[in-house]
Formats: structure tokens, C-alpha cells, sequence
């Protein structure tokens, strides 16, 4: 599996991990009067790394059709 592949399933996991923060943050949020720091700031931590994934996978198109046209 190239680095490339390894980005987009970290990409694909971490949308797990944020959804899952979120719902439990959802819940925490209509169950408690005031959740814990730790409860609803849990979902910031993966939603910056798949600011940081998502943005590589977006430039790959266009450095892989930068490289392209650099080949003779
Ligand atoms: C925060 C900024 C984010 C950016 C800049 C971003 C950007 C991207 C890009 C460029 C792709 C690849 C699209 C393609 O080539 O077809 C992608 C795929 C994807 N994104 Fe994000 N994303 C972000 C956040 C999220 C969030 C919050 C979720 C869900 C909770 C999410 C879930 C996904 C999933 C499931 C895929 C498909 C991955 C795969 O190929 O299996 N992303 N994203």
C-alpha cells in the first residue's frame, strides 16, 4: 500500500472517530446539564487531523497531473 492509500483510510477512520465524538458529545450535551471539558471538546482533536488528511488528499490530483506533465 503506497502513502497515498495510507492517507485516505487514516482520512476514513478518523471520520469514524469524529462522528462517534460528535454523537457522544450529542447525548453528554442533552442528558447532562454541563458535560465535561474533556467530553465535548473530544471531537476537535480528529476533526483537525482530517482538516490536515483532507486537504492532502485534496492537492493529490493536481500534483499528481503536475508531475504528469513534467514527465517527457
Ligand atoms: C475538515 C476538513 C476536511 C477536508 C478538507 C476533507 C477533504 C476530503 C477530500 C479531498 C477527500 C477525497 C475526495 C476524493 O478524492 O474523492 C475526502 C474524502 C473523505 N472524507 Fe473528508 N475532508 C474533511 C473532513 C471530513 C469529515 C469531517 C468527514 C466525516 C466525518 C470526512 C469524511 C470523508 C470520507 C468518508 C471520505 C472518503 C474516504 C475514502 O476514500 O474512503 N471528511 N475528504
Amino acid at each position: 500500500m503506497n502513502g497515498n492509500k495510507w492517507i485516505r483510510q487514516i482520512h476514513r477512520w478518523l471520520a469514524i472517530a469524529f462522528t462517534v465524538a460528535a454523537l457522544v458529545v450529542t447525548v453528554a450535551v442533552a442528558t447532562q446539564e454541563e458535560p465535561p471539558a474533556v467530553v465535548y471538546l473530544s471531537p476537535l482533536p480528529p476533526l483537525a487531523l482530517l482538516l490536515l488528511t483532507g486537504l492532502y488528499l485534496f492537492a493529490l490530483p493536481y500534483t499528481a497531473k503536475r508531475r504528469a506533465a513534467r514527465r517527457p
